[in-house]
């Protein structure tokens, strides 16, 4: 709900958490706090604001501004009420005459070297300076401003989204303090003493040149017009605001949507979500343009084939035209001719609504989600060992983990904000192992670097888990109670038995890892016993021809060492999208019902078939790969995508395009014209995360609402359309409100009972499971037992992939991503984020770049099995010697040309990160390339007659 805009509280100082608590008298009232809290938290408790500058409350106590000062009986001096600590029995004193004097004396010096022009100022208003002024009664400025001043220094507009207006600054060092504490980038300095000192990026560069990663912190804490967002600047403070929840990653940072009149104006990260505590990351914070940008399609339309010219039709038309198109194909083909794909972009009540339509209207289960292509090995995995497929923790968590373990994850770039979070606790002390090809930021960064990085091959991650349960096993580092009293006896001594087997030892192992056997002795040592251990692992992990092998040898890690059931511990699959978590909950795989349920299962089915007044095929349906196979085969002709991309996004382009454009009926619902929409013949425009409302879960099981700040730009939200669908192919729907879908999902659905709007809106945030036994949600799972009742400890034997590097393909392709830029990039790339990412590049090792005789910024053909394209090199010794890297956020980059459709035995999870390559310096784009471009430029031209007409 939308409300008038308030800056979200600031109680001064930090929440202090201790069981001992401290009673003292502010101003006569008495206030109980706990102990190390300080004077300002408690008086703001106490109902008290004491002046301040220097304090805000996301980070620890300064005390430079000398604003806040008090007085304490029994002390000297006027105190700092921010860096004083309460005791018992103190008696504090917020005002006197002396306090206001004092006050107005520093606030009048920091005025004289402030411009006066609050009315022209953009943050008129909304300035901590400007309130402070009116609060210690400052009402002259004797010193005049003639003499030295900072009042002409330079501004610096290098960033896209903020500027930094030197001549406002009161170097408070909160921007520093904010970039060091709440990102744990260390981008900004006070250079200089006295008079001189200023803030500084890097060495005295421009923002745009120095490490930052424009994550916004800075500009959030600082108390003047110093920073502040360019469409702040543009456009003046927000008038109404409403939280909602990010858009992007699987992190699902809860932001305050800022808006004037139907204009987001700000993206405040919201300080009381759960997963984000006031932080965000480039994307969610700045990269928000897009929803309003010129190439968003707003009305339906249609064509009957491919090379036709779009044809644009009100919505009543391209539903009954798409209705028609599918009853025909089933009709004509079959019942089974016909499927839908989901997508973890969309909301828990969209993916929900399609995979009914699909189930009750299409009379088959052929739906499948995008996760199929990359967590449905951690569904698979974790249900087998530990029996949920769910990460097991809350992110705050890893405030209290000793050793952090991160496999095949990127944080700093795929979870920006809760990489935050890790490096907070890695600079307290706790130690870090990473394994991963590359050498990922956090190997050595800012105040960090890992204990072990176990640069694996990529394609051998069984091996390498296997290594480190053998060696802790031969090590006799297991914690052998906890297995004994959670997990299954029989599996574990089968288990036992095949883990101590001689080829399963880091120095066997080493031939196909290709790591140091002492590094990973000493990295199982010390994730053994180094007390706390989580890992937290990525798409590095599953998109793997053994992605849920390995995703249950993490389990089987786990188990082994005791590491589950408390805070600290864990298995914690970081999701890459915003809904991965949520997509697969919703019964969106082809042989799961809503919350995990096999469609096999007469009692489930008969729930749902009784709820839904249908008969249920009790059979799985197709996944996509399997849909696209029997496309391609004549036997699929109508496929409904909504929110996917999966010409982009999917292995081995070339097969894709063929199955896309062997359909009789391709249904693209998005927003914008992505590349699938190309091979489409009806095109439902789709509504952004700003135009709707519902919930998104995040990589914690963390259900969140997100909220309706702006009319739907086509006239109807993605579920409405969904909606229409379902009834014109007499399916009946009658929501009227996507809570209603929640209350559906909430009735048929165990882990959701507990879930509503109501509970949302009262709690902030749930994580599931949600039910009678814990009806505000479930942090950490697996607390006394595990959910599949004893843990089960599944056999890995590694298999290695039939994509190995050879004679013909010396090189190992592996991709991954990029801070700015989001999965396909079909939002990012119509943001400003391009200036930091323009085109996605090969990354390639000196001594391949040598021996192929690239050089930087060559272009490099690259040719697998499956395809080949063509990209500029960038030469990196982050990746090792025969091994190359690249990203995917550019179509033309042609990066799933190049993969191949080798996928996970259990899942079918495509083997994104291991593709045997050729390279070569080359000198133009590749066939597949120049295609691509014509394609693009044909169908630009048949959207633009649909504008003439
Ligand atoms: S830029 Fe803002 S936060 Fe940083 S020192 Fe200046 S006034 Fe303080
Ligand atoms: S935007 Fe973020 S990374 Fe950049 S200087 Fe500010 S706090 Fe540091
Ligand atoms: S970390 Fe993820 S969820 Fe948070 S702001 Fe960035 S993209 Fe959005
Ligand atoms: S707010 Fe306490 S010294 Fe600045």
């Amino acid at each position: 709900m939308l409300q008038f805009y308030q800056p979200q509280p600031d109680f001064g100082t930090p929440l202090r958490e201790s069981e001992q608590t401290v009673s003292l008298t502010i101003d006569g009232v008495e206030v109980t706090v706990a102990e190390g809290t300080s004077v300002m938290r408690a008086a703001a408790d106490a109902g008290v604001k004491i002046p301040r500058l220097c304090a805000t409350d996301s980070l620890e106590p300064f005390g430079s501004c000398r604003i806040c000062l008090v007085e304490i009986e029994g002390m000297r001096g006027k105190p700092a009420s921010c860096t004083t600590p309460v005791a018992d029995g103190m008696v504090v004193n917020t005002q006197s005459d002396q306090l206001a004097k004092v006050r107005r004396g520093v606030m009048e010096l920091y005025i004289s070297d402030h411009p006066l022009d609050c009315l022209t100022c953009p943050v008129n208003g909304d300035c901590e300076l400007q309130d402070t002024a009116g609060e210690v009664g400052l009402r002259e400025v004797r010193y005049g401003f003639e003499g030295a001043n900072h009042l002409s220094a330079d501004k610096d507009t290098s960033n896209p989204y903020f500027t930094f207006d030197a001549s406002k600054c009161i170097v408070c060092s909160r921007c520093v303090r904010a970039c060091e504490e709440t990102q744990g980038t260390f981008a900004l300095t006070i250079d200089g003493r006295g008079f001189d000192s200023k803030v500084s990026a890097g060495q005295d560069e421009l923002f745009m040149d120095s490490d930052c990663v424009s994550c916004g912190a800075c500009v959030d804490a600082c108390p003047t017009a110093t920073l502040t967002e360019n469409s702040i600047i543009d456009a003046g403070v927000p008038e109404h605001s409403a939280i909602t929840t990010c858009a992007y990653c699987g992190v699902g940072c809860s932001f305050k949507a800022e808006l004037r009149g139907n204009t987001v104006v700000r993206m405040t990260p919201n300080k009381d979500g759960h997963a984000n505590e006031g932080h965000s990351c480039v994307k969610g914070r700045f990269a928000f343009g897009y929803a309003t940008h010129k190439d968003r399609i707003t009305q339906p339309m249609v064509r009957d084939s491919i090379d036709q010219p779009w044809r644009k039709v009100s919505w009543e038309e391209a539903i009954a035209f798409t209705a028609a198109r599918f009853r025909g194909i089933q009709e004509q083909h079959g019942r089974n001719s016909v499927g839908a794909i989901t997508s973890s972009r969309c909301t828990n009540e969209e993916v929900y609504l399609v995979q009914k339509l699909v189930r009750a209207g299409f009379g088959n289960n052929n739906v499948d989600t995008c996760a199929r292509v990359c967590h449905s090995p951690t569904g698979y995995g974790l249900k087998t060992t530990l029996g949920e497929s769910a990460g097991t923790q809350t992110f705050a968590s890893v405030a209290k983990a000793d050793v952090v373990l991160i496999m095949g994850a990127n944080p700093t770039d795929a979870h920006p904000v809760f990489a935050s979070r890790m490096k907070r606790r890695l600079r307290e002390g706790a130690r870090l192992i990473v394994i991963d090809p590359r050498q990922i930021e956090l190997v050595d960064t800012a105040h960090i670097r890992a204990d072990y990085h176990l640069p694996v091959n990529p394609g051998t991650n069984v091996a390498i888990l296997n290594a480190l349960a053998y060696t802790i096993v031969e090590e006799g580092l297991q914690d052998s109670d906890f297995i004994a009293d959670r997990c299954e006896e029989p599996a574990f001594a089968e288990w036992l038995a095949f883990i101590q087997e001689p080829q399963h030892s880091p120095e066997a192992s080493a031939e196909f890892t290709g790591v140091d056997p002492e590094l990973v002795r000493g990295a199982a040592r010390l994730y053994a016993t180094g007390g706390n251990s989580a890992i937290y692992y990525g798409l590095g992990v599953t998109e793997h021809s053994q992605g849920s092998t390995s995703v249950m040898a993490i389990a089987n890690l786990a188990m082994l060492t005791g590491n589950l059931g408390r805070e600290g511990v864990g298995v914690n699959p970081l999701r890459g999208q915003n809904n991965v978590q949520g997509s697969c909950d919703m019964g969106s795989f082809p042989h799961e019902l809503p919350g995990y349920r096999h469609i096999s299962d007469a009692a489930t089915r008969s729930l749902f078939e009784s709820h839904w007044g249908v008969s249920l095929d009790p059979d799985p349906g197709m996944r996509i790969p399997n849909m696209f196979n029997a496309a391609v085969a004549g036997e699929f002709r109508g496929l409904y995508c909504q929110g996917e991309d999966v010409a982009q996004s999917d292995p081995n382009t070339h097969h894709i395009e063929a199955a896309l454009s062997s359909l009789d009926c391709l249904v693209v619902q998005d927003i914008f014209l992505n590349e699938t929409a190309k091979f489409a013949h009806v095109f439902l425009p789709g509504s952004s995360f700003l135009e709707k409302n519902g919930t998104f879960t995040n990589a914690e099981r963390r259900i969140s609402r997100v909220r309706k700040v702006m009319p739907a730009q086509a006239g109807m939200e993605d579920w409405e359309v969904t909606q229409a669908l379902a009834n014109a192919m007499d399916c009946p729907m009658t929501y009227s409100h996507p809570s209603e879908i929640m209350d559906e999902i909430a009735a048929l659905t165990p882990t959701f009972a507990g879930v509503s709007y109501e509970r949302l809106d009262e709690q902030g945030s749930v994580q599931w499971p949600c039910n009678t036994e814990s009806p505000t949600g479930t942090p950490i799972m697996h607390v006394d037992s595990f959910v599949r009742g004893k843990g089960y400890f599944g056999i890995t034997e590694f298999v290695p992939t039939e994509e190995r590097a050879n004679r013909r393909f010396p090189l190992l392709l592996t991709t991954g991503r990029i801070l700015s830029q989001y999965n396909v990039g079909a939002q990012t790339r119509r943001t400003a984020n391009t200036v930091w990412h323009e085109e996605d590049v090969l990354e390639i090792h000196p001594h391949d770049a040598e021996q192929y005789g690239i050089s930087e910024q060559d272009w490099v053909g690259i040719s697998s099995r499956a395809g080949d394209t063509v990209l500029r090199a960038a030469i990196s010794e982050r990746v090792k010697p025969g091994v190359v890297y690249t990203t995917f956020h550019h179509p033309v980059s042609g990066a799933n040309v190049v993969t191949t459709d080798n996928s996970d035995w259990a899942t079918n999870c495509p083997e994104y990160k291991v593709t045997a390559v050729h390279v070569e310096k080359v000198a133009e784009p590749s066939q597949w390339q120049r295609r691509h471009r014509e394609v693009h430029r044909l169908q630009t031209s048949l959207l633009a007659e649909a504008g003439r007409e």
